[in-house]
Parts: structure tokens; C-alpha cells; sequence
């Protein structure tokens, strides 16, 4: 391969890191990723979560979406399915009682864009750096930082 085509092939493999395709069980009829991540700057979702691929998306009063793709749940009680999550992003309390998040007012559009953008969030094999690796999950990816490393202080 001459060095025009590796670098080619560099850039493809990086823009698909953040966006890769999900599996068919979490695709989302109509959801556009690049749609959801407006929708998810626009509504300032990152002013209470981290949220990998979303500028300034790195506080800590609800959970952090990393990894949303392999997650098992929504709300700690409902199956991280599309249509919960869809769900969930429009009313927080109607599919989880007593959630501290608040009702956004998302359109269901909206609410299928930006949950399709969270399940792009996981797809790439590897894991952050850092963590221990399972048998075939070589790799690491660059992750965002989620707080200055100043503050992140030695383990307790
Ligand atoms: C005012 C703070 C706040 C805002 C703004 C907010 N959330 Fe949340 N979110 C929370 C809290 C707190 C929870 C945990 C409660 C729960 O899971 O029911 C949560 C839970 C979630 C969960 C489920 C997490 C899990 O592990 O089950 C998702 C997904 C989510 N939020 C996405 C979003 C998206 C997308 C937006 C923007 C449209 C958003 N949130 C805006 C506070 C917020």
C-alpha cells in the first residue's frame, strides 16, 4: 500500500471509530447520528453527563454514557433496547420512576436521533486505555478526558 492510500485508510479507520454501525438489534428507524449529536449538544445533555464524541460533555451528575452500546440497561431497570432508550430520553420518569433526570421536551425525532448517536457509543472492539483487556480485545482507543489529570489524584 503506498503511503497516500495508508493514510486513506488511517482517516476511514479513524472517522469510524466514534460512528461505527450498530448491530441491527440497536438500529433506529429513521435515527441519523450526526442529527442526534446536535441534538445532544443542543440540549445540554453534557452539562450533566460524559459523553464520548460531545465537546464539553464531561460532568458527572448523572452516569457517564460510555460504552451505551454494550450496556445492559436504561434507568437501572429497563433493557437498554431502542425502543426504551427512545423512550427514556422523552420522559425519564414514565420508564423509570423517581429518575432524577428531567424531561427534556425531545420530539420523538429528536429522541431517535440522539439515541441513535448513543448507540454508535461502544461499537469499536477495544477497550479504553487503561482497563484490562479480554482476550481478543487488543487495543486501545483515545478516549476524551473526562477531568483534568491534575485532579484525578492517586487511588484511594
Ligand atoms: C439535569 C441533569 C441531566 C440532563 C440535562 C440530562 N440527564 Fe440524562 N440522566 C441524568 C441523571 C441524574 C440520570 C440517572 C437517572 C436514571 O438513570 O434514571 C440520567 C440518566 C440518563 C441515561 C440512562 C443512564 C443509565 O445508565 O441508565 C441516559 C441514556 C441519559 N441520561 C441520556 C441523556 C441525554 C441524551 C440527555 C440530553 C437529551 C440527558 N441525558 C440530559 C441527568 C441528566
Amino acid at each position: 500500500m503506498d503511503r497516500t492510500r495508508r493514510g486513506l485508510a488511517l482517516l476511514l479507520l479513524l472517522a469510524g471509530c466514534g460512528e461505527a454501525a450498530p448491530p441491527a438489534e440497536l438500529r433506529i428507524v429513521g435515527g441519523d447520528a450526526a442529527r442526534g449529536r446536535a441534538v445532544i449538544t443542543e440540549h445540554g445533555c453534557g452539562s450533566c453527563h460524559v459523553i464520548p464524541g460531545i465537546t464539553g460533555a464531561v460532568a458527572w451528575v448523572g452516569p457517564p454514557l460510555m460504552e451505551w452500546a454494550r450496556r445492559g440497561y436504561v434507568g437501572g431497570s429497563q433493557s437498554n433496547t431502542p425502543e426504551n432508550l427512545v423512550a427514556f430520553l422523552r420522559n425519564p420518569q414514565a420508564l423509570s420512576p423517581g429518575s432524577a433526570m428531567p424531561a427534556l421536551g425531545l420530539t420523538e425525532a429528536e429522541a431517535r436521533d440522539a439515541a441513535t448517536y448513543l448507540y454508535t457509543i461502544g461499537q469499536a472492539p477495544a477497550v479504553p486505555a487503561g482497563m484490562p483487556l479480554a482476550e481478543g480485545e487488543a487495543g486501545t482507543r483515545p478516549e476524551p478526558r473526562m477531568r483534568p489529570r491534575a485532579e484525578a489524584g492517586p487511588a484511594q
